[in-house]
């Protein structure tokens, strides 16, 4: 007895395991040195939602040198689209957000931004070296592919405006499945977080503008204190989230500005409240906006006076394709990833807008971060960025045998 005596299709098997591993995983030394000084240069380079220009040339110079076809039929003020592959057969496009924020970094890196208050502070750096790994991968073995995958360098992701653009230069079309990754901090590198149905929240704002009437600090009754309606319309909307959403499901209403008055001893004539209303679900969303609405209205005649609410969309959730998240667990597992079921995140993303167009797959990629998302101390640990690539490139071949497959 000897466990070297395998069946025929066992050893079969495990050969192409192998094959499949050795694809991805056993690259050259150089990939993981070439992803960090991409990284690098656009972490010193930082810019801002809408003028990521330099940017812009940067990747399509990088791309250009990995022989990749850019795509400027596909027009874009800023960010870019490249493809790979062939023209007929299905296509499958990978998403890369390329655009920094408007905080003053804080780390002392080495690489640290070179522009006083800007900074890659969301990791959009380390997802465009990432992108930029894929197309080396996929561009290796592009006579393999069955069909075409779009890269898409996407602008202002920030602002979330960057998708639209994207979804109006035509970029979507013939699409048949989409995949982006956002990197993880609180996730360890080696990891990557998939799961079905929503992942990050609908991300809407508001402007509460109350009108109140001015006079005298000491004469209040002479008046109408807008100061102290916005304090009740404050408190009142948190009772939405305690007492109009469910306990299975959730939402956040948070007032971040409060903007009124110029003395001390003068009742002012408005007081202005900006804030933000995450949800995960549209059905939420609706009530939690219709709720909104009434308790200020509501506060506001009780106080005899009157509030208007100027509301903010954002995108809306990110929620997964079931299918695709399932097929992704097999390929994450594939090039060596261990693959977990994250915890949704109230964070915003405008790859929402790509998954009202054809079924989509975001994931969370393990970065080992020191920081939060937005901190003036955020980093990446770039062994990541390898791990990103091939697996951005396998789910797209993967993808793109299946589509075949299914189609054929
Ligand atoms: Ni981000």
């Amino acid at each position: 007895m000897s466990s070297d005596l395998k069946q025929p299709e066992q050893q079969a098997e495990q050969e192409e395991q192998s094959r499949k591993h050795e694809l991805y995983v056993g690259q050259d030394a150089g990939f993981a040195e070439h992803l960090t000084a991409i990284r690098r240069h656009l972490h010193r380079n930082p810019e801002l939602s809408g003028e990521e220009r330099e940017t812009t040339e940067a990747i399509r110079g990088w791309l250009v040198e990995e022989g990749v076809r850019i795509a400027d039929e596909y027009s874009l003020r800023t960010g870019l689209i490249a493809e790979i592959g062939l023209d007929d057969g299905p296509v499958v496009a990978l998403r890369a957000d390329i655009d920094a924020l408007p905080i003053q970094e804080e780390t002392k890196l080495e690489y640290a931004s070179q522009v006083a208050g800007r900074m890659h502070a969301c990791g959009h750096d380390a997802h465009t070296a990432i992108l930029i790994g894929a197309a080396r991968l996929l561009k290796q073995r592009e006579s393999r592919l069955p069909g075409k995958v779009r890269l898409i360098f996407q602008p202002s992701e920030e602002k979330a405006t960057g998708a639209r653009q994207v979804i109006q230069s035509g970029a979507l079309s013939e699409v048949q499945s989409i995949f982006g990754l956002h990197n993880k901090p609180d996730l360890q590198v080696g990891t990557v977080g998939i799961r079905e149905g929503a992942l990050l929240a609908a991300a809407d704002g508001f402007v509460v503008k109350v009108e109140g009437v001015g006079t005298h600090a000491a004469v209040p009754e002479a008046g109408i204190d807008p100061i102290v309606v916005a304090s009740h319309i404050v408190t009142a909307l948190q009772a939405i989230v305690s007492r109009n959403v469910g306990a299975q499901e959730s939402a956040v209403i948070s007032v971040t500005k409060i903007n009124s008055g110029t003395a001390w001893n003068v009742i002012p004539e408005e007081a202005i409240l900006d804030g933000t209303v995450r949800t995960f679900d549209e059905k939420v969303r609706a009530r939690i906006r219709e709720r909104f609405n009434q308790v200020v209205a509501g506060v506001a005649a009780a106080y005899g006076t009157r509030a208007t609410v100027r509301w903010i969309q954002g995108p809306p959730a990110v929620v997964n394709d079931a299918s695709l998240a399932a097929a992704a667990e097999q390929v994450a597992s594939e090039v060596g990833l261990n693959s977990i079921r994250p915890i949704p995140s109230p964070a915003g993303e405008d790859f929402s807008f790509y998954q009202k167009e054809v079924p989509g797959l975001f994931l969370f990629l393990g970065t080992s971060g020191p920081h939060e998302w937005h901190h003036p101390a955020f980093d990446v640990d770039e062994r990541a960025l390898p791990l990103g690539a091939h697996l951005l490139a396998a789910l797209a071949e993967e993808s793109l045998q299946k589509l075949q497959s299914n189609g054929g």
